[in-house]
């Protein structure tokens, strides 16, 4: 199974954007923006417009997806939100391990990894997210980081729910920074996800996996970054925020 039997997924990730009336609106134009795409696509909300993403999305093409989920099922974490909580709701995705999670709010790898199983336990597909700094790419750790980010994330996965798991490679330098990695840096750093998933898994969970890049991807350079062969999809950070943008990139996708 090579690309074209992968499915590929174009994630928005509004980040802290949107109020739920905001929301509504950009979820109105967005619908027919994308209704005729050929691959999946998903928009990664704040929690307080999930409500509102959830019922504008049913019965369209749009899946829901939150963009962090806590990794105990209930109890005393005042401020967090369960994996239930989400399902319930009919949130399907979540973003995990986001580099401004890890950045601003403390989150490590072994978070990562709770948060991964939490979610997947509780029914949600994750999208974990992994990449490395600015001195880590000139350092050249960047294989190394991102095979260890990969494997601490996946701890404890089995095989079955693998399936239901989507890894986003996001280098911190590109993210909102209008410095996207070229396509060939995308699609080294995308292959040797897959090559380490494929030393956990095996080859054909490896072939099945979505991997996606993210990291300042727009409707110009999208077209290039999803043509590269181990590059399945985007998370799409600024450019998911308006209907017209996001809808190229979903074309660019359902082009393969
Ligand atoms: P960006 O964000 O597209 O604005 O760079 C990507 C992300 O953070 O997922």
């Amino acid at each position: 199974m090579d690309k074209q039997n992968r499915k590929a997924i174009i994630a928005g990730n509004w980040k802290m954007n949107m109020t739920p009336t905001e929301a509504g609106h950009l979820i109105d134009a967005l619908v027919p923006a994308v209704q005729g795409a050929n691959c999946e696509v998903v928009i990664c909300v704040p929690f307080t417009d999930l409500c509102v993403a959830v019922a504008k999305c049913s019965g369209t093409n749009i899946h829901v997806g939150a963009e962090n989920v806590h990794f105990e099922k209930s109890g005393a974490f005042t401020g967090e939100i369960s994996a239930d909580m989400l399902t319930d709701l009919g949130v399907e995705y979540v973003v995990i391990g986001h580099s401004e999670r890890r950045q601003y709010f403390a989150e490590t790898d072994e978070t990562v990894n709770k948060r991964a199983l939490a979610a997947l336990n509780g029914g949600l597909k994750p999208i974990i997210c992994v990449g490395e700094s600015l001195a880590q790419r000139e350092q050249g750790v960047t294989e190394e980081l991102v095979r260890m980010q990969v494997k601490i994330a996946l701890n404890g996965v089995t095989a079955e729910q693998l399936k239901n798991v989507v890894i986003a490679y996001e280098p911190i330098w590109a993210i909102g920074t209008g410095k996207t990695a070229t396509a060939d840096q995308a699609q080294e750093v995308c292959a040797a996800i897959r090559k380490v998933v494929g030393e956990l898994y095996g080859e054909d969970a490896a072939k099945a996996l979505t991997v996606q890049y993210g990291g300042s991807m727009n409707a110009k350079n999208a077209e290039e970054l999803l043509g590269k062969p181990d590059v399945d999809g985007g998370l799409i950070g600024g450019a998911s925020l308006k209907a017209d943008q996001f809808a190229i990139i979903v074309d660019a996708a359902s082009k393969g």
